[in-house]
Parts: structure tokens; sequence; C-alpha cells
């Protein structure tokens, strides 16, 4: 599989992420969560002005794209206290085990090496719902572990129960280090 990586601008156009995003998450979570509330999710993240605004105040989304077009994406930020929360991280079913996932937390670590972060960080960490099995053992293989979990009211009587998972970034140095 040919995958490029590319991180989005708040001048593209984001109706394609918007439509991979509505693909990968009608495929993958009915049976974890209500269609009800993957509407209401979808409906609540995934427009392309509420992504610009995002990728503005310095949420990074990175879309991986093959030959076909775009396949998967990330989105991640650096927060005040260093770590950095991995947001997002859907691959299309067409696409998974073969190594884009790794591809796309691969960018995250090589970004905050290149310095675009201004806190020394030293864990990348996600939430995942507690019922995603797949995905919670998916991210055990790329060193992540259960560190708490987190019940978060979202509005409309739907709730999101998840598991946070966090890794070390040991590769990385504070960006004050010498060299
Ligand atoms: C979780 C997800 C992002 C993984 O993407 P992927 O491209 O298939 O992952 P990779 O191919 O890079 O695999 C990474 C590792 O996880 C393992 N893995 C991937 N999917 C797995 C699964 N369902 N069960 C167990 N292990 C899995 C791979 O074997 C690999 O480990 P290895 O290198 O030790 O063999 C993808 O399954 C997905 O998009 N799921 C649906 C959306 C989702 O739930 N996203 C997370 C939201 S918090």
């Amino acid at each position: 599989m040919n995958i490029t990586l590319r991180a989005l601008t708040e001048d593209d156009d984001l109706r394609a992420i918007v439509s991979l995003a509505e693909r990968i998450w009608s495929e993958h979570y009915p049976g974890i969560i209500s269609w009800a509330q993957i509407h209401y999710m979808l409906e609540r993240t995934y427009r392309p002005h509420l992504i610009a605004a995002e990728i503005a105040s310095g949420v990074r989304w990175l879309c991986a794209t093959d030959d076909s077009g775009p396949c998967a994406f990330a989105a991640y930020a650096a927060q005040a206290d260093g770590r950095v929360r991995l947001d997002k991280l859907y691959v299309l079913r067409s696409h998974r085990g073969q190594g884009v996932a790794r591809r796309l937390l691969d960018e995250l670590i090589e970004w905050c090496a290149r310095a675009e972060v201004e806190q020394p960080v030293r864990r990348v960490y996600l939430t995942v719902n507690r019922n995603n099995s797949g995905s919670i053992e998916a991210y055990r293989r790329m060193g992540f572990s259960i560190e708490g979990s987190l019940v978060a009211d979202i509005g409309h009587g739907f709730v999101m129960d998840d598991y946070v998972m966090g890794r070390p970034i040991d590769s990385v140095r504070p960006v004050s280090s010498p060299a």
C-alpha cells in the first residue's frame, strides 16, 4: 500500500475528511454505541468549519491517503501539562491491519521530536470506548496501557464510557535540552 501522510490546513477542502469519518463511524460503531449517539457525535464533531477551527487553534489533523483517496486520519494536540492528547485515530476497515495506524502514531512522535510542541512531551494519551475491544488491543500493541476510566456526559442523554490509555514517548527530549 502506497500511503502518504499530510497535515491538513484550515484552507483545505475538509469535506473529504468528514465523508471519511462518517464512513468509518458507520462501519465501526454500531454495536458499540447506538445509532442515535453515532449521529449525535458525528454532527457535533465532524463538520468542516469545526475542523478548520480546531486546526486554527493548534490541533494537528493528519490525513493518510492511498491511490484511491483518503483512508485514515488522526488528530492530536499538545496539552498545557506537556502531554499530547491523541483525540482521533481512524482507519477504513479495508485498510486495517497493514500498519497505517502505526504510521500515523510514528508521525505524531516525530512531530514531537521536531519540537513543534513547546512543552517537554513525555506521554501521549487517549480515551477509547470500553467496549471498543479491537481498538483497545491495537493500542496495547502500539505500547499503550490502561491508566484509568472516564465517564463523560456529552449531553442529550448520551455518555462516553471510556478507558484512558497512555504511553511514554521516551525518544523525545525536552525542547530546551541540548542536542
Ligand atoms: C484501532 C485502529 C486505528 C488500528 O488501525 P490499523 O491501521 O489497523 O493498525 P495497525 O495495522 O497499524 O496495527 C497496529 C498494531 O495493532 C494490532 N492490531 C490492529 N488491529 C487490531 C485488532 N483489531 N485486534 C488486535 N490487534 C490489532 C496490529 O496487529 C499491530 O500490532 P503488531 O505490529 O504488534 O502486529 C483501527 O482498527 C480503527 O480505525 N478502528 C476503528 C476506529 C477506532 O476505534 N479508532 C479508535 C478510536 S479511540
